[in-house]
């Protein structure tokens, strides 16, 4: 089934808000790196890195159903982001966000029939449950860190010790 000009619209937004996710991940991890948090970088560039697998696998997706993959502007995503909480809730207004664009294109999908991106959506909707817990367990431990030096350090420690995901690619 060819791809209809609507989902192949929604898809190459979303490549864009996948592209425009690793941009800001990486400019949150240059601000981690400034003020110290080492290990709060690492994560953030580890998160990037998904990011940016996410766009390719939309990318890949929209080229092998003969579709045109239109590259969009990403804004810039800013240089200063605040305490770590702020940054942490910051990430999960962004994921929620992003699970809202995610549910429309599957929802345009199912309108439209296209069952090969409805099924590409769904592995989206599942990796958008794992991004929301990752951001809210990152919320929930800065708040029990409150004002604790000590303990943010800590957490630092253990943020840095994240693994990149396998790659995806087939
Ligand atoms: Fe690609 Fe964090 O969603």
């Amino acid at each position: 089934m060819e791809l209809k000009q609507s989902v192949q619209d929604a898809l190459n937004r979303q490549i864009k808000e996948e592209l425009f996710s690793a941009y800001i991940y990486l400019a949150v991890s240059a601000y981690c790196e400034r003020t110290g948090l080492t290990g709060f970088a690492h994560w953030m560039r580890v998160q990037a890195r998904e990011e940016l697998g996410h766009a390719l696998k939309i990318f890949d997706f929209v080229n092998d159903r003969g579709g045109r993959v239109v590259l969009q502007a990403i804004n810039e995503p800013g240089v200063d982001f605040g305490t770590p909480l702020q940054i942490a809730e910051k990430a999960l207004e962004h994921e929620r966000r992003v699970t809202a664009m995610i549910e429309q294109i599957y929802g345009l999908a199912v309108k439209e029939n296209d069952y090969a991106t409805q099924a590409l959506m769904q592995w989206f909707i599942s990796e958008q449950v794992e991004e929301e817990k990752n951001a809210t367990l990152l919320v929930d431990r800065l708040r029990l860190v409150g004002e604790d030096r000590g303990a943010l350090l800590m957490l630092d420690m253990e943020l840095g010790k994240r693994e990149p995901e396998e790659e995806e690619e087939d």
